[in-house]
């Protein structure tokens, strides 16, 4: 176990990739795999902390105690994610969600019609769940770290992520078809709203975790 460490924490982390449906046989998704979200939690769970894991659309095996929430979509994890907040030391939003759904939903598959163009799928914003959790701060002193998944100037957007989202740190990741997404190695840099930069060379995405635990728990007061 890395010092320091997270004993008697309560951490609340968000993984996976969310499902926004069209009919019952489509929705709108991501790529994520819950890889990188799962390593949070595993590596939390190692230094002692109560690990929940909110989880979108989980395809990997729960991580052994920790408290695993299965959700579908954005405005399913949102509620998972803002109950588990009330009582968090630290909130870490690593999954992929959606910032807009369908605008309805279909409650018969959508069929193609013989010599008619299809039409046009008209979409609705989501909660922006993490720049909500940042505003809210439920439990006093609450640290709140949200990712980037950037396809390019990474570091440029990372910085304006950070400030629109307002949270303490933002791990930004570049991510592509096959970067990343499902991969087992992550790289990375940390930025703080402390204006600080934490690079993490490419490697295990337990690795990346770790170096978040290590800045986590030292922002952490007592
Ligand atoms: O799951 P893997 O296959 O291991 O891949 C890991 C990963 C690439 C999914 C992960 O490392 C990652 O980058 N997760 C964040 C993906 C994402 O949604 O990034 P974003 O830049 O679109 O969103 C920024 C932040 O806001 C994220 O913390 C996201 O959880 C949060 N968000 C986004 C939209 C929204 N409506 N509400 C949110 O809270």
């Amino acid at each position: 176990i890395r010092e320091p460490a997270l004993a008697g924490r309560h951490v609340v982390i968000s993984a996976g990739g969310t499902r926004e449906p069209l009919d019952p046989v489509r929705f709108l998704g991501n790529r994520s795999s819950g890889k990188q979200g799962y390593a949070l939690a595993r590596t939390a769970a190692a230094r002692g902390a109560r690990v929940t894991l909110v989880s979108a659309n989980p395809q990997l095996p729960d991580p052994a105690g920790v408290d695993v929430v299965p959700v579908g979509t954005a405005k399913e994890l949102r509620e998972a994610v803002v109950k588990a907040a009330t009582d968090a030391d630290a909130v870490v939003m690593a999954a992929a969600v959606a910032d807009f759904r369908p605008a309805s939903y279909a409650t018969g598959k959508i069929k193609k019609k013989d010599g008619q163009e299809p039409e046009p799928v008209a979409l609705v914003r989501n909660p922006d769940i993490l720049a909500e959790i940042a505003a809210a701060r439920p439990r006093p002193g609450q640290l709140v770290v949200g990712f980037a998944a950037e396809t390019d100037d990474v570091l440029v957007n990372g910085r304006a992520k950070l400030a629109r989202k307002g949270c303490d740190l933002l791990v930004v990741n570049e991510v592509g078809e096959a970067k990343t997404f499902g991969a087992e190695e992550n790289e990375a840099v940390v930025l703080g709203a402390d204006g600080s930069e934490t690079p993490v060379p490419n490697g295990p995405k337990e690795a990346l975790a770790d170096t978040v635990w290590d800045l986590v728990a030292a922002r952490l007061v007592s």
